[in-house]
């Protein structure tokens, strides 16, 4: 039996939440198949550990995560520490010290979840984002001068390398190819007259390799609005870091809610351990109150059981999940319920031990 090594940082506000009820669901998984077992090491990281130490992480805290199978994130940011500092210090530092260039996000209309979109059909909101991670306009490349003064100045350069650009364009490729679906490249090459025209270029180029995949791009703004109009155009979308990051809270709202909506930093050659978490953010406004949803955290917990190859326990978490949200007994109130995080976590890991059983 394989036993994987979770390693979980909680982190702020509703993280820690949330992870709660991912880490139940993975134990389920794993009593329920009998096939796997997981051990999970829990690092007290983030923005309270900062106020303690000053820094959201211990020194040689990537050289801890790289002893294990995967790392389980909750959120980070809290109130008291600005955002630039607790994203940088911890998640971003994992993202791009790992090298987890892809982050795959899912934008999947759950059954039992509700579209705001009007006339969407369920079928129509079932798209994948293949977002940039590692550089773009995050490559947190720029300063500031003449503090105060009239002349002050701040600039942020992104950064699109040639390795960086087609390593995700073609990650994109190779998953629409397995899946038999298209490919959307969005650009905004009209505008953006060096990185864009550039990452258009790549992305021709690419394409030109997969003449079996069908190509489009797309003008960032154009996209947001054809998301809404228009959902069932999108299948595999390859976007950069910022454009991909704004589109995806875009997609959480048509696909049911930031409440459900999870993302999988991957290093797709396992050199490093790759990060698994909600979209979401920390959300300070209901912290401490054990009435976030999660499920977003959950959904990253079967992007766990995927990425180790057990895509039949990956699904069943997923089906454990609309059923729960099909009985619309045990929600929280996000989604219109009154159930606590916790009744919500027990009620998908029930539901989990039906499906596998
Ligand atoms: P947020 O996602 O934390 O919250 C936005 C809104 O959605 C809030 O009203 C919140 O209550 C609600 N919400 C979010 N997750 C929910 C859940 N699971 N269940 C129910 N409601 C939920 O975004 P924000 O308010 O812009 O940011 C708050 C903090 O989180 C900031 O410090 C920000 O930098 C940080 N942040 C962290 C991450 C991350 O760690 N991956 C992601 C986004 C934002
Ligand atoms: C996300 C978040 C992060 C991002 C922030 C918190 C730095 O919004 O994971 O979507 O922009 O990548
Ligand atoms: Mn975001």
């Amino acid at each position: 039996m394989k036993t994987y090594r979770i390693a979980v940082i909680g982190g702020d506000g509703i993280g820690p939440e949330v992870t709660r009820e991912a880490m139940k669901i993975l134990r389920r998984a794993a009593l329920s198949s009998g096939q796997l077992d997981f051990e999970f090491t829990e690092l007290p990281w983030g923005c309270t550990y900062f106020l303690k130490t000053g820094r959201m992480m211990p020194e040689d805290g990537l050289l801890q995560l790289c002893g294990f199978d995967a790392i389980l994130l909750g959120a980070v940011g809290d109130p008291r520490v600005p955002d630039n500092v607790s994203l940088h210090g911890l998640l971003l530092a994992i993202r791009r010290g790992f090298d987890q260039y892809v982050n795959l996000r899912p934008i999947t209309l759950l059954r039992g979840a509700q579209t705001p979109l009007r006339n969407a059909r369920r079928e129509d909101i079932n798209m994948t984002f293949v977002r940039e991670n590692s550089e773009g306009e995050y490559a947190g490349v720029g300063g500031r001068m003449y503090a105060g003064r009239p002349e002050e100045f701040a600039m942020q350069t992104g950064v699109f390398s040639r390795r960086g650009t087609e390593r995700i364009i073609r990650y994109a490729f190779e998953l629409a190819r397995r899946r038999g679906q298209s490919v959307t490249s969005i650009s905004k090459g009209n505008a953006l007259n060096h990185s864009m025209v550039f990452w258009d270029e790549v992305f021709r180029g690419v394409a030109a390799q997969y003449p079996d995949v069908a190509a489009h791009s797309m003008l960032v703004d154009a996209a947001a609005m054809m998301m809404v109009t228009h959902p069932e155009r999108f299948e595999v979308v390859v976007a950069s870091n910022l454009f991909g990051d704004i589109l995806t809270d875009l997609g959480a709202a048509i696909a049911g809610g930031i409440g459900l909506a999870a993302g999988a930093n991957l290093n797709p050659e396992r050199l490093y351990p790759s990060m698994f978490e909600p979209i979401h953010g920390s959300a300070p406004d209901i912290a401490g109150q054990g009435i976030a949803n999660p499920m977003a955290a959950i959904w990253s917990a079967s992007q766990i059981l995927d990425f180790f190859g057990h895509e039949d326990l990956g699904a069943g978490v997923l089906r454990a999940m609309e059923q729960v949200l099909c009985e619309q007994k045990t929600l929280t109130p996000d989604l219109g319920g009154s159930a606590s995080t916790a009744q919500v976590g027990d009620a998908v890991a029930a539901a989990l031990d039906a499906i596998l059983h």
